[in-house]
């Protein structure tokens, strides 16, 4: 006898556990949006506040404001790996429908889910090589990161447009037989709650010693601070007596080391390096106010300042100060750290220090400031 063969069953109908249904999506749709929300919005103030536009206006206070957002922005997004994860396998099922494409608009949902699935796996990993410092790809990482952010929104808005009516339905509604999703549920935060615990200490110091998955603890590196570009790494050698500071300026002017100490009032702060990759630390800074050198040198009160390091090239061999930080009390050209002279992996003999700005605009190895 010839067998029939058996009707084929669509794939998604197969998934009957209630872990694969819109409620869960919904749930963990919802959480996603919130990280992934809070991770554009602290990435568009940390990209804005490295290439700041002309008509873009930065307090310096909040001392410790990029610290908090960046540490959300790194610590979120680590956090948002297993929600992530999570989310992608309770709708698996759905992504294998048959058959695969209904109609014109169909086929734009599908491919505009695709679009999103794509962006935010990149994102999460491509975040993760970057604190790694492992760069297995061709492109420059900020660059991508930032414009796939925006691919990644727009995709974002239209998948929680069209899915709203189902995430009404589960915030309005409760079901029968919930322990099941609430288990996993419980155990996707536990899994993102322990990756915070294990990371948050990188900027957190009372949790410094949890830290274990953080690539940078505060209290660990040359003076208790850690460094992430070395002298070495930047081409410095050991900077003898010969150094000078150049101020170019209204009035030119040219300092020693020894000037610094004798001809400025020395000024402590308490100020943390807040690096881009989320970890940050404070420290305790001696040195002269960079106002008490600028006005010294005639600087017009609305002037904005470059800050040229000896290093030779590279990205971040200079950065711009403008009046809302230099006016600032706190803003250091640092010549002690911690009790000590700098370190030169720190920036000896002079560095830039100033409050609620990103690490790699804290200039080390400083020779010359150019009033504009
Ligand atoms: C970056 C974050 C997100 C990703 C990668 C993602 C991914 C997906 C995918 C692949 C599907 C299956 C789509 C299909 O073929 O039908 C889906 C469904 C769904 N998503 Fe999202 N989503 C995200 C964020 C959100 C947000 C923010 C919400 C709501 C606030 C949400 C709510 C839902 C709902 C309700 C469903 C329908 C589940 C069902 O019909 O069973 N998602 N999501």
């Amino acid at each position: 006898m010839v067998r029939r063969p058996e009707p084929l069953t669509p794939p998604a109908e197969r998934f009957t556990s209630p872990l694969h249904d819109e409620r869960v999506a919904a749930w963990l749709g919802m959480a996603l949006g919130l990280s992934f929300g809070t991770a554009f919005a602290t990435g568009l103030f940390s990209h804005f506040m490295q290439h700041p536009p002309d008509w873009m206006y930065w307090p310096s206070r909040p001392v410790n404001l990029y610290r908090v957002t960046q540490g959300l922005h790194v610590i979120g997004g680590l956090a948002t790996i297993p929600l992530l994860l999570a989310k992608l396998w309770t709708v698996y099922p759905k992504l294998l429908q048959w058959p695969p494409v209904r109609s014109v608009g169909h086929a734009i949902e599908r491919a505009l889910i695709l679009l999103l699935v794509g962006a935010s796996l990149f994102q999460l990993a491509t975040g993760l090589f970057n604190i790694a410092y492992w760069y297995p790809f061709p492109f420059f990482f900020p660059t991508a990161h930032y414009w796939t952010a925006y691919i990644l929104m727009g995709a974002l808005v239209i998948h929680v447009a069209n899915e709203w009516a189902k995430v009404r339905r589960t915030v309005m509604t409760r079901p029968e037989d919930t322990i099941g999703r609430r288990r996993f549920l419980l155990t996707v935060a536990a899994a993102g709650g322990a990756v915070t615990v294990t990371t948050v200490g990188e900027t957190f110091t009372p949790l410094a010693d949890l830290a274990v998955l953080a690539p940078r603890r505060p209290g660990v590196g040359p003076q208790a601070l850690p460094v992430n570009k070395t002298a070495q790494a930047a081409g410095i050698a050991r900077v003898g007596p010969s150094w000078r500071l150049q101020v170019q300026g209204p009035v030119d002017l040219t300092f020693s080391l020894q000037d610094l100490h004798t001809r400025f009032p020395a000024h402590t702060a308490r100020l943390p390096i807040a690096c881009v990759e989320g970890w940050s630390a404070s420290g305790t800074w001696e040195g002269v106010r960079l106002r008490d050198i600028l006005r010294t040198a005639g600087a017009p009160e609305d002037a904005r300042v470059r800050i040229e390091s000896m290093e030779r090239g590279g990205l971040y061999r200079t950065s711009w100060v403008d009046p809302p930080h230099w006016h600032d009390p706190l803003t250091l050209l640092a010549l002690r750290l911690n009790g000590s002279p700098l370190d030169l992996d720190h920036g000896h003999p002079c560095r830039l220090i100033a409050p609620n700005r990103p690490g790699v605009q804290q200039t080390k190895w400083v020779h010359r400031l150019v009033i504009t």
